[in-house]
């Protein structure tokens, strides 16, 4: 038995993306609506082989349908919320907009899938399940089984953010300025605030009163939302870097119990939906050119911080596309719909 599948935002970055992965990992799909603004209506893209029509999204979009993966941005997500769920379609939304809203389940498969279950539970059998925030998926992905070993204490990140994660306009942003600085013309930014090529800056999300962007505060919260634990301490810095589809990020994580670095690679090593890449001779540690295009989330660098006790640093490589966004959503519906997750693939 398949579903009736429509994803909202498919023309975006993260909507193709969509697309390929419900193809890849064969998620039973009976019927696929492709739905966008008024913009992007008749544009052809296809799936499975087979051309699908790209229609305008309206509130009745939803009639029928089994499943709604949302990446069309918060505002989109807020407005066709109640239509998709009083339509009886599970919702599983990649926008922030519900993220810490009680009794909406934020959920990394490998990591709290019995949450998912919950949504299912709510308006009389369908609800909505937030997909996380992506750095903090990526983060997660290698801190949760550290966290059950040993209790994060307090956690430091600094993060290298991709363009992707500002949707595709930004991708195409990265691409157009590093040529015309190549060719010695001018570019003058339309999509993030800064000259990105040859270039970084702090995270483009808003700022807030305290100093700290929102990217850095969903980092906090959704981390120990996901955790099921209030307990640990969490700061970063969160910066975009020219790179275009896979964030990289630099931990430091302090253990209320002593943790090993090779007992942490144990873990890792065993944790499915991690890749521990490690080459402590060659100085090689997982890239985003590694790892783009990859399920997995790569792992390495693993060290004592020689400044604390049960202190180590960790270094963390995720496609902000795949399991920051559309792998981690699709996976969410598997375990809900599904009852089990597909196999990762890293090509
Ligand atoms: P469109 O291509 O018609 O603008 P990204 O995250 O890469 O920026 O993509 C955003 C996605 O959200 C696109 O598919 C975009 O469609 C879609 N979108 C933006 N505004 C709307 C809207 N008002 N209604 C439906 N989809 C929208």
């Amino acid at each position: 038995m398949g579903f009736k599948v429509c994803i909202v935002g498919a023309t975006g970055a993260v909507g193709v993306e969509f697309m390929q992965v419900l193809e890849r990992r064969n998620f039973p799909v009976d019927q696929l609506l492709l739905l966008a603004s008024k913009r992007s209506a008749g544009t052809k893209l296809t799936f499975k082989g087979q051309p699908h029509v790209v229609q305008e999204l309206t509130k009745d979009s939803f009639k029928g349908m089994d499943l709604a993966l949302f990446s069309a941005g918060s505002g989109i997500s807020k407005d066709y919320r109640q239509a998709c769920v009083e339509a009886g379609c599970l919702m599983v939304d990649n926008s922030s907009a519900f993220r810490m809203e009680d009794g909406v389940p934020l959920v990394v498969p490998e990591i709290n899938p019995q949450e998912a279950a919950k949504a299912l539970q709510r308006n009389g059998g369908k609800g909505v399940i937030a997909n996380p925030n992506c750095t903090t998926i990526i983060a997660l992905m290698a801190l949760a089984p550290l966290h059950r070993e040993a209790g994060i204490k307090r956690l430091v990140a600094a993060t290298y953010q991709a363009a992707s994660g500002a949707g595709h306009a930004a991708m195409v942003e990265l691409e157009e300025s590093t040529k015309a600085y190549l060719a010695g013309q001018s570019y003058t930014p339309k999509v993030l605030p800064h000259p990105y090529a040859f270039n970084l800056f702090p995270h483009n999300s808003p700022m807030t009163a305290n100093g700290y962007c929102e990217e850095e505060i969903k980092l906090a919260k959704e981390s120990r939302k996901i955790l099921a634990d209030n307990s640990p301490a969490i700061t970063g810095t969160c910066v975009r870097v020219p790179v275009l589809r896979t964030h990289a990020e630099a931990l430091n994580v302090e253990f209320h119990k002593p943790l090993s670095v090779a007992r942490a690679y144990e873990i890792l090593g065993k944790t499915v939906g991690v890749t521990v890449l490690e080459d402590r001779a060659k100085n090689r540690w997982a890239m985003p050119i590694d790892v783009a295009g990859h399920d997995d989330v790569y792992v390495g660098r693993i060290r004592e911080d020689l400044s604390q006790a049960n202190t180590l640093d960790v270094w963390v490589v995720g496609d902000q596309l795949l399991k920051g966004a559309a792998l981690n959503a699709v996976q969410c519906a598997e375990v809900a719909l599904v009852g089990k997750l597909a196999p990762n693939a890293n090509r």
